[in-house]
């Protein structure tokens, strides 16, 4: 298996009602216009320009080049929230695992561990400051509006702990010549990377926001390049049914016009606890207004069979569910046989440990779908850069086609500022 693709199969067979060619013209007119829009500074599209930016990715690369020959740094800690911090945790915990921190300098290849701050929980903040050794720590700090209170708190601590070097080891991922950071980065000289204008936080994975960090643990920027570029096409594809980000967003429209309010992300990996993270903010914030949105909810298979899917399968039938399968798991185990110690063993001997997973992801299937329960599968032949950055970027692209189909503009947050406002009213900060 090569390519990245999905099974609609179970879907369309309990919702025989739906006709996706109903709303083809529709797609392919939101498709056309999110693409002719992405050079226009006022769209906020212009993470669709980000698969072809050669410059900023050979940027990353040389940035990343001289960290690892200059030798100075072990760790990375990155500040951030939201859309600028979830991105980056997505593709590194994917990519690397979450025990990649556990792992020998050697085992790492000399990139750096990496922790995130990512929120103002001090008991948080206090242990990651205390375990690392901070003068040979990176500091990557992430903010579009240059000035988020969650981020440069902790900024502002981390400076403090480390005392009058601190800024020679930042650098900062922020908006060109606007807000805080930028303003410190001229007074400190810290370099910058800057978050293009039209590229809002949630859709900024593809940006320095997300690549930065994941190219200094490792992450093959390359392959993510190759990755985004084949779903540039993929997107671009005029058979409804191929096309996989239209294909998703017509599953999540019709669920919701159908009541089901619910949209489960379910992927059979414990690496992509994050991924799911990242994409709930990325559907929450970007199709939940104008009393109008479905809840994302996060499952992980196997695991959430023993505990959500009871819930799933006999609880209401408000919900869509979509499973994302690993055809082929890297460096997967073979189980022994022990069929001496029982003879119950037998069954498992021989088979790896990811085949059995999935087989356990059909039966779930199949139990759903015997349940009348709406649920469709996008399979990666492997968890690798190329097939994660597809995955991601579809899943951007079916985002913003779901809110054009719902009428909501899909690259606001006015719930978010709101909240923000009144924070700043309560401390007396400037509201700008
Ligand atoms: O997606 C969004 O727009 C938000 O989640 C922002 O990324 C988040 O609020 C952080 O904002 P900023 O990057 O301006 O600090």
């Amino acid at each position: 298996m090569s390519k990245i693709k999905t099974d609609l199969t179970n879907y369309l067979g309990i919702e025989k009602n739906i006709d996706f060619k109903s709303q083809q013209n529709n797609v392919f007119n939101i498709i056309s216009n999110l693409y002719s829009s992405k050079s226009n500074p006022q769209a906020m599209t212009g993470w669709l320009n980000l698969p072809h930016d050669s410059g900023m990715f050979q940027e990353i690369d040389n940035f990343v080049s001289k960290v690892k020959s200059a030798d100075q740094y072990q760790h990375l800690l990155v500040f951030g929230i939201g859309g600028s911090s979830l991105g980056a945790q997505a593709l590194i915990e994917s990519l690397k695992t979450n025990l990649w921190n556990r792992l020998s300098a050697t085992k790492r290849k000399g990139y750096l561990t990496v922790d995130f701050i990512d929120n103002l929980d001090p008991v948080m903040i206090r242990t990651i400051l205390s375990r690392l050794k901070l003068n040979k720590t990176l500091f990557v700090v992430i903010s579009k509006a240059g000035c988020t209170i969650e981020t440069i708190i902790p900024m502002l601590i981390a400076k403090e702990w480390t005392g009058e070097n601190f800024y020679k080891q930042c650098v900062f991922i922020t908006s060109k010549d606007k807000g805080v950071l930028s303003e410190l980065s001229q007074k400190h000289s810290v370099p910058v990377f800057p978050i293009p204008e039209n590229v809002g936080g949630r859709y900024s994975v593809f940006s320095p926001v997300g690549l930065l960090p994941a190219a200094l643990c490792g992450v093959d920027l390359n392959e993510i390049k190759a990755g985004l570029i084949e779903a540039d096409s993929l997107c671009h594809l005029q058979d409804i049914r191929a096309n996989i980000a239209a294909s998703i967003a017509l599953c999540a429209y019709f669920s919701y016009m159908a009541s089901r309010n619910i949209f489960v992300l379910m992927p059979y990996s414990t690496c992509m606890r994050r991924f799911v993270d990242w994409f709930i903010q990325l559907w929450a914030e970007s199709t939940g207004k104008n009393q109008k949105g479905s809840t994302p909810l996060s499952a992980i298979g196997a695991t959430d069979q023993h505990s959500q899917l009871q819930l799933f399968n006999e609880g209401p039938n408000d919900k869509l569910i979509s499973f994302i399968k690993i055809y082929k798991h890297k460096r997967d185990l073979t189980v022994p046989d022990f069929s001496g110690d029982n003879q119950n063993f037998r069954a498992y001997a021989g088979h790896k440990v990811g085949q059995i997973l999935n087989i356990e992801m059909d039966a779930t299937r199949r139990a759903l779908t015997e349940n009348k329960r709406p649920n469709f599968t996008v399979t990666l032949p492997e968890l690798n850069e190329f097939y994660i950055s597809q995955l991601m970027y579809i899943l951007e692209v079916a985002t913003a086609i779901t809110g054009n189909m719902l009428g909501i503009n899909p690259f606001d947050q006015p719930g978010v500022e709101l909240a923000k406002r009144y924070t700043k009213e309560a401390l007396n900060l400037n509201p700008h």
